[in-house]
């Protein structure tokens, strides 16, 4: 296999020279937001612009972001866009909470996703892993498989272990089918969102949510309800599994638990949240893989020498697969973008910000500019390892977001993905389908567009 990646930067929409005009930047913004950013955007420290949602700042600068998403971060907050997208029924849960109401449940769940309790779900991530393994492995000689169906279908099976790890009960397969029409639609983004269409005017796609979203809702709240019963009358042998915390839990500085509405809004936001982003986090790696004879080779080593051993800790030693990973996250990061409104003025990067601002930080452009990384186009997984890591500043690199808003499920997923790469890189060759070349195409997640059809060979070793 050739080191192609050695030469050459993995596909991504070169940036246009000049900004796009209002009616084709809709355009663009409805197919794939990837392809309307300008070159001004990975030189510049910030680019603000005039949009028809209003005035946008996107901010690059570092220093800048920090003050965002840190040390000014009262003054920013979720905006209305990011809200309203992702917010079909996870309204209520930690990702669209804002305010006390917000830092409640921060506290409260907390714990959930904690390093301790994350290295409790190896044993489940590597089961969820080994089944797929053991699925791909099933069929004969060398085969065709679409990559991004696999690892979608790896991270939900992932949840449902640790969210409910007693299964889903009798109706499973309606309330997989239903998790999956609902999550199919809320990854459309809606034009009318785009243009800033007010709420009362219904969008087609929520209509197709709705009977999706009951089936969904009732389903849990009848497992959230037996749960409840059986944590009752039997304590000590209720499942340690993400529901029961989560019935369990409470603000350690008020002792507040959390409502019935806002534990079932938690369980569809974790589902939302963590099933594509992690999917696409394991799609885009075992791609570059695919494309690094070096790298593949170091990572099989590796997984051969890892995967038998404790589970305890088992991430931790996946090192290289580790820093592959932290590369995929920095060239695709799943979540390419994150938003916020500015409540009063303000002062980025030596622009002005006024009451009223979009403020967008778009990983994919920090993660790719100019200022900020050596050959930024490049896949480098060295960049993540030793000293060199030590030099990367930690408002330039965000895939996870950062400040007290940042990503609650960074140690799961990275964990999660780091398990089910290793597990596939030890058992088979991946080779893209000769003539494909996946298109990062930006739908709520960075997804690789038209899939990612792979060719397995198992490993002889
Ligand atoms: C590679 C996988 C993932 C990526 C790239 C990712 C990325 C992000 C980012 C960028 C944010 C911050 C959004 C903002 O500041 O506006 C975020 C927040 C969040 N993520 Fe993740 N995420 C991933 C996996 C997960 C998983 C596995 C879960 C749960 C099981 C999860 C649950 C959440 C929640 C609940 C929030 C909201 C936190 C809050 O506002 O306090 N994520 N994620």
């Amino acid at each position: 296999m050739l080191d192609l990646i050695a030469e050459l930067s993995p596909p991504a929409p070169v940036p246009r020279a000049k900004a796009l005009g209002p009616i084709s930047l809709l355009r663009v913004l409805a197919k794939n937001p990837l392809e309307a950013w300008t070159s001004s955007h990975f030189e510049k420290p910030i680019v603000i612009s005039g949009l028809s949602i209003g005035r946008v700042a996107v901010v690059n600068d570092p220093a800048a972001i920090r003050r965002v998403l840190f040390d000014n971060c009262e003054n920013y907050q979720k905006d209305w866009l990011q809200r309203r997208v992702l917010s079909a029924g996870l309204i209520g849960g930690l990702l669209t909470a804002e305010g006390s109401n917000w830092r409640m449940q921060r506290r409260a769940l907390a714990p959930l996703f904690a390093r301790k309790t994350v290295m409790n779900f190896s044993a489940a991530m590597m089961d969820v892993a080994n089944g797929l393994v053991e699925r791909l492995g099933r069929r004969q000689g060398e085969v065709v498989v679409d990559i991004a169906v696999e690892a979608t279908r790896v991270t939900l099976e992932v949840l449902e272990r640790t969210i409910f790890s007693d299964g889903l009960g009798r109706a499973s397969e309606d309330i997989r089918l239903a998790m999956k029409s609902y999550f199919d639609t809320i990854g459309r983004i809606d034009p009318f969102d785009m243009l800033g269409v007010p709420d009362f005017i219904p969008r087609p796609a929520r209509w197709k949510l709705r009977p999706a979203l009951r089936v969904f809702e009732s389903a849990i709240d009848t497992i959230i309800s037996t749960r409840r019963a059986r944590i009752a009358s039997d304590p000590d042998n209720a499942p340690r599994d993400i529901l029961t915390f989560l019935l369990e839990a409470a603000d350690p500085e008020t002792g507040a638990s959390l409502s019935e509405a806002e534990i079932r809004a938690n369980i569809l936001t974790f589902i939302a949240a963590g099933h594509e982003t992690t999917a696409n986090c394991i799609s885009w790696t075992l791609y570059l893989l695919s494309q690094s004879a070096e790298w593949s080779q170091r990572v099989q080593s590796e997984a051969d020498r890892e995967l038998g051993g404790p589970l305890d800790g088992l991430a931790d030693r996946l090192v290289l697969t580790r820093a592959v990973i932290d590369e995929t996250n920095r060239l695709y990061p799943p979540i390419t973008a994150v938003s916020r409104v500015a409540i009063g003025r303000d002062e980025l990067a030596g622009e002005l910000i006024k009451p009223g601002t979009m403020v967008v930080i778009a990983p994919y452009v920090v993660h790719r500019h100019r200022a900020l990384w050596a050959k930024p186009d490049k896949f480098e997984p060295n960049r993540f390892l030793g000293a060199a890591r030590e030099t990367i500043d930690r408002f330039a690199y965000l895939p996870f977001g950062v400040g007290p808003r940042i990503c609650i499920g960074a140690t799961f997923a990275i964990q999660e993905a780091s398990i089910v790469v290793a597990a596939i890189v030890r058992n088979f060759r991946l080779e893209m389908v000769s003539g494909c070349t996946p298109w990062p195409m930006q739908k709520v997640t960075l997804r690789p567009k038209d899939g990612l059809p792979m060719v397995l060979g198992r490993r002889s070793s």
